[in-house]
């Protein structure tokens, strides 16, 4: 939600800062905005719109600066418009902000109350209000940002540019991620790595309470009491691997990434045939010790602990509920003695799904997380981490990480089970060996496939509703492939547990209503055909995804479940995408979304 890039050093911060911000455009991109230090004081050039039309704004009028800060923004309070973008600036004080202030309706009466006016209709100029009210006091940056920051009720990553103090960027986080970077040319800020990679891998990940001032030559973490020095970290990644590489989209880019990224799952806990998570300082004692899980998560990641859930069940046999992180602690299911928390986020920052964990630790529950990007939150706080190694993903709507978290959880279930004594060695090999190498198989099989695909496509991209079904770890999948499918494309789409769509939802089939039934299990297959028959019967418009020979299907690979579903998985993933594609919609960045969701 919202990205922020800032820097400060010898060079022309400009053209940086508008890599940085379409690097970032993924975690919102309604709005977006620059703040310069120049001769004349803090330019500030904001526009409603896309970084494209930021660009235009600056093309009109040209600027050079030394020390600059850019914002993405995914619009919460007030509607995207040229007053609402940040930067905001309250007296001395500019800043961008990514996060809620919660109280910002309190805050903004109290500061009323003194004779301040907003201009805009968002948190954050109140925020920098109270930053500029304070600064005015103490006439300390550093102060006034803490007292300011005292006040705050909620999430926040701030860059704040102090009129009078030249050449310097303060930051400071609560919630919100934010990377400090380090290059030969200056210091740099950003919301997360990917923006940072064009210009340096060598990166601080900001710590809660701490606020950071940033000059061309020096970085200064205060933390309160003290001031130290970054200890600095180096990115594994590649400035490549945040770019498209040839591809037309990076959605599709990363569908065909998932062979390899399911590889960098598997390999490294599958050096030997069986699973082993010491390399994740996890010794099978910890599988054991467990009496249930309850898998925490949002959007596709829920999705994920859906087929993880079916997994650990059959195979370790131990019972996991899944949640949805923004109901958990609102409506925290009961937990046994032995109950483990298991969180799984792409992004390693989704908002509910950190106060899930947070809950969970205050309820002195185990906790463990499924995480791709390292160093974020909910990687750091959680008591075990198992990191997914997907690579950064771009495109709004997930696949490889989606895909990944499921391997994630495959291997997890047979590790388990193992370690349980639910699976012998040689099933928990077989197991194995189809997870690492018939699972990335079915799904570069299914990737030669793409034209076969879009044609199914055709028949979707007219239509108003698109209805999934399927049963047991095909309606799960099912759940996925109908959210793939309204969130890029924007046509309503809902899945079924393949035998309950006749309890109300079968009264909106009609003559040519397209309904796609997902069939890999053979042993459901039956019952699945006795559905597909009843909504064939009333006009619909069967696409079969299917392990089966059968007229009008999509086939599947047959040789494994874990095959057979993440051959599915992709065909899933390449219907929506072909579909979206069809209707000429913005697929890497769907209407309304955000990838990065860091507000509740
Ligand atoms: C957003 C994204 C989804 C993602 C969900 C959870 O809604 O658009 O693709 O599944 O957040 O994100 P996380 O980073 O926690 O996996």
């Amino acid at each position: 939600m919202c990205g922020i890039i800032g820097y400060t050093g010898r060079e022309n911060g400009i053209p940086k800062i508008v890599r940085g911000l379409s690097v970032l455009e993924y975690r919102g991109y309604d709005s977006a905005g620059i703040a310069a230090r120049t001769e004349s004081g803090t330019e500030i050039i904001k526009c409603r719109g896309r970084i494209g039309t930021l660009c235009e704004r600056l093309a009109e009028t040209p600027i050079s600066s030394q020390t600059a800060i850019g914002h993405t923004r995914w619009a919460t309070h007030g509607v995207p418009s040229d007053v609402n973008a940040h930067p905001h600036r309250a007296g001395r004080v500019t800043l961008v902000h990514n996060g809620i202030i919660e109280n910002y309706s309190e805050l903004c009466e109290e500061l009323s109350g003194r004779g301040w006016r907003a201009v805009s209709e968002t948190d954050t100029e109140v925020a920098a209000a109270l930053i500029a009210e304070e600064y005015e006091r103490t006439d300390s940056p550093l102060i006034s940002i803490r007292n300011a920051c005292s006040r705050m009720v909620g999430s926040y990553a701030f860059a704040i540019i102090f009129e009078d103090v030249q050449g310097v960027i303060f930051a400071v986080r609560r919630g919100s991620p934010l990377l400090i970077g380090r290059s030969t040319d200056g210091s740099y800020l950003a919301s997360d790595m990917t923006a940072l990679l064009p210009f340096t891998r060598q990166y601080y990940p900001l710590a809660e309470g701490e606020i950071a001032c940033l000059s061309a030559d020096e970085i200064e973490i205060n933390n309160g009491a003290i001031s130290h020095s970054p200890t600095w970290q180096v990115s594994a990644l590649t400035a490549e691997s945040a770019q498209k590489g040839g591809y037309s989209h990076f959605m599709l880019k990363e569908i065909f990434e998932q062979p390899e990224a399911l590889r960098k799952v598997l390999s490294p806990r599958l050096r030997t045939p069986l699973p082993d998570f010491s390399g994740d300082s996890i010794e099978p004692d910890f599988w054991r010790g467990i009496t249930s899980f309850q898998i925490v998560a949002c959007g596709s990641a829920t999705h994920a602990g859906m087929v993880g859930a079916h997994f650990i069940e059959r195979y370790a046999r131990i019972p996991v509920t899944v949640h949805t992180a923004s109901e958990y602690r609102y409506s925290p299911p009961l937990a046994a003695e032995g109950t483990a928390v298991l969180l799984i986020s792409q992004s390693g920052e989704t908002a509910d799904t950190l106060a899930a964990l947070r809950y969970a630790r205050s309820q002195g529950l185990p906790t463990l997380a499924i995480v791709n990007a390292v160093e974020t939150s909910i990687a750091r706080e959680a008591d075990r981490r198992i990191y997914t190694y997907a690579g950064p993903e771009i495109a709004v709507a997930t696949t490889k990480g989606y895909a990944t978290q499921v391997a994630a959880l495959a291997l997890i279930a047979i590790a388990a089970g193992l370690a349980r004594g639910a699976l012998s060695a040689s099933a928990g090999e077989t197991l194995s060996n189809s997870l690492l190498h018939s699972a990335p198989d079915a799904i570069t099989e299914m990737l030669t496939r793409r034209g076969e695909i879009a044609s199914f496509a055709q028949r979707l991209k007219s239509h108003a509703h698109v209805f999934f079904i399927g049963r047991g770890l095909d309606y799960s999948l099912a759940l996925e492939a109908a959210l793939k499918l309204k969130e890029i494309s924007y046509i309503h789409a809902e899945a079924y547990a393949a035998g309950e769509l006749k309890h109300g939802t079968i009264s909106l089939i009609e003559q040519g209503t397209p309904v796609a039934a997902i069939t890999t299990l053979p042993a459901l297959s039956a019952k699945t055909e006795s559905n597909i028959r009843e909504v064939a019967s009333r006009g619909a418009d069967v696409i079969r995804i299917s392990a089966d020979e059968s007229e009008n299907a999509i086939r599947v690979a047959n040789g494994s479940e874990f095959a057979a579903f993440f051959s599915a998985m992709t065909a899933c993933q390449l219907l929506a995408f072909e579909t979206a594609l069809a209707r000429g919609c913005d697929i890497d960045k769907p209407r309304n979304l955000a990838k990065s969701v860091t507000v509740e």
